[in-house]
């Protein structure tokens, strides 16, 4: 595991975009897998993601996780993710279906049976993932039923402090990807990032990252790793 901290969170999305066009660029196949991450952060990441030289007709891209709502919601980590990246390349992106006449659990096995089609190991070439302030990634929130899947790959999880469904990639499905990257900015992280990587283990659901199979990296700006000692960090 690596954590690079970046000056600022613009030089910390040029970092991020670079990195992950490179990860896409080893992958083994002849064809790549990237799950993106949702929230706020990732957007400037994509949306340098764009100009970065990747054969984006040779990549499935996916989401590693989506909030219950229409696919054109404000808060729909899709319509973020076609807004900032997929509309501007050539790519599909590869979304939950939400319907009022769908369920969460539902739409979470259609999902993962077309994941199982584009990445029959299971094993995604790159992961983004954000942190949230309690520690939570993906959909996998602090005390949800979801944190203790092991055998699915996607599925759908109740989030009572949210009070809403959530559609989230599973630990296993994480912890499987050859690349994770978890991109963290700003000072309201900084405390929980120091318990993440400098706490004790077992605490916080990001923390399933210490079990991946893959090369985690940990993408954060200064404001972010302020909390952390020098001799975690990198600075490029
Ligand atoms: C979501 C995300 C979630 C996010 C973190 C950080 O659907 O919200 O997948 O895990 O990555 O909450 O969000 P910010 O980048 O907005 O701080």
């Amino acid at each position: 595991m690596r954590v690079i901290a970046h000056p600022s969170s613009e030089i910390l999305s040029i970092g991020a975009a670079a990195r992950i066009a490179e990860a896409l660029a080893s992958a083994p196949g002849p064809r790549a897998s990237l799950g993106l991450a949702g929230g706020s952060t990732p957007r400037a990441v994509y949306e340098r993601l764009r100009a970065n030289r990747i054969e984006w007709g040779a990549v499935d891209v996916w989401l590693s996780d989506e909030r219950w709502v229409p696919a054109d919601h404000e808060e729909s980590n899709g319509r973020m993710a076609v807004e900032s990246l997929v509309a501007h390349i050539d790519a599909e992106l590869l979304r939950p279906r939400w319907s009022e006449y769908l369920t969460p659990a539902d739409s979470a096995a259609f999902y993962e049976a077309d994941l199982r089609r584009i990445m029959p190991d299971g094993v995604s070439d790159v992961v983004l993932l954000g942190m949230g302030a309690d520690g939570h990634t993906a959909s996998l929130f602090p005390g949800t039923e979801a944190l203790a899947e092991t055998a699915r790959w996607f599925i759908h999880n109740e989030v009572p402090q949210l009070d809403t469904w959530r559609l989230t990639a599973t630990a296993p499905m994480i912890q499987r990807a050859r690349n994770v990257f978890v991109l963290v900015s700003g000072e309201s992280k900084a405390g929980v990032l120091t318990e993440v990587l400098e706490g004790p283990d077992g605490v916080h659901p990001i923390q399933l990252l210490a079990h991946a199979a893959g090369d985690v990296v940990w993408l954060v700006d200064e404001a972010a790793a302020a909390g952390l000692t020098i001799t975690t960090v990198e600075r490029p």
